[in-house]
């Protein structure tokens, strides 16, 4: 495996193969084993734009296996402040570390980083375009929670037009054979391509505006948040903020293997009264993304 820039460059069996692996990395994630097959090597980390969980987990799952991690998260102590290209920023990079993990404001950036790279580089989010590890993690969490990956009914909730965390994750469950739905407020609906490749693919179940048209037939609610960095027009964010809340009756209507998950990081769309159900599974979602950073960073790293 050499870049991850999208879903699209990933097979079914290829994804499977890394969830497998991930759950054989549970034990070292959890700092319960020792595995130190990266020892000696290097991750960079650099990060244009925001992030908690992404970061840090890639880190720690570098550190996990016994490698070492450089990079930035914000580019204030950067040379980018003076004006350096992304196209330098990624040769000086991928030349000290043997992979490169970015995220960065501009959809295509990751792509278009490749050019410019001689180490793989890993798509840690490209703008409103894909996010391809969070989805290697989000289905790592719905075959460890329902214990498939196929005929799953899917509600995506929320901003289904910036998030790019939902476009990777439409395109995914399609490669296994589910329905999924569409729930978002108006103006934010799924990208017309996707919706395109859902129909082209028998997948797509409804689109609406409110969970609760499909809460009673759905086995996953995939709630995310509104992007508001990425609105050209913050009045059109106030317009829609607040729209949709996730709360302990809604979740209660949904049927009892009915499981809630969130990208994070989660600002009112879903009550705080909604973290104690079993329902959510959001904080192991979380963490479930150490050990699947740790199976990507193995097999592009460590070509295994
Ligand atoms: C997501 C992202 O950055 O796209 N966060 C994450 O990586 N877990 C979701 C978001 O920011 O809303």
């Amino acid at each position: 495996m050499r870049h991850v820039i999208s879903v699209h460059d990933l097979s079914a069996e290829r994804i499977v193969d890394v969830l497998d692996r991930a759950e054989g990395m549970l034990a070292t994630a959890r700092g319960e084993a020792v595995n130190d097959c990266l020892k000696g090597k290097v991750l960079g980390s650099i990060f244009f734009e925001p992030s908690t969980r992404t970061r840090l987990s890639f880190e720690t799952a570098m550190n996990r296996l016994g490698g070492g991690v450089i990079g930035f998260a914000g580019t204030e102590a950067t040379s980018v402040v003076k004006g350096e290209t992304l196209a330098d920023t990624i040769r000086m990079v991928s030349g000290y570390a043997d992979a490169v993990v970015l995220r960065h404001p501009q959809e295509g950036a990751a792509k278009l980083a490749t050019q410019f790279s001689e180490k793989p580089i890993i798509n840690a989010g490209d703008g409103a375009g894909q996010h391809p590890t969070q989805t290697l993690l989000d289905l790592f969490t719905i075959r460890q929670q329902m214990g498939r990956l196929v005929d799953l009914n899917i509600s995506l909730v929320g901003d289904l037009r910036y998030g790019r965390t939902v476009h990777s994750l439409a395109y995914a469950l399609s490669k296994f054979g589910n329905t999924i739905n569409l729930v978002s407020p108006e103006g934010l609906e799924m990208p017309g391509e996707v919706v395109e490749h859902l129909e082209g693919s028998g997948q797509f179940g409804i689109a609406c505006h409110t969970p609760e048209d499909v809460i009673s037939n759905t086995d996953i609610l995939y709630v995310t948040r509104i992007q508001k960095e990425r609105f050209p027009d913050p009045v059109e964010y106030t317009k829609v903020a607040g729209k949709y809340l996730i709360d302990p009756e809604l979740v209660s209507k949904g049927p009892d293997h009915m499981i809630v998950m969130h990208p994070l990081p989660k600002i009112n769309e879903i009550a705080a009264e909604v973290d104690s159900m079993p329902q959510a599974k959001y904080y192991v979602q979380a963490f479930n993304g150490v050990p699947v950073r740790m199976a990507l960073l193995e097999m592009v790293i460590g070509g295994r």
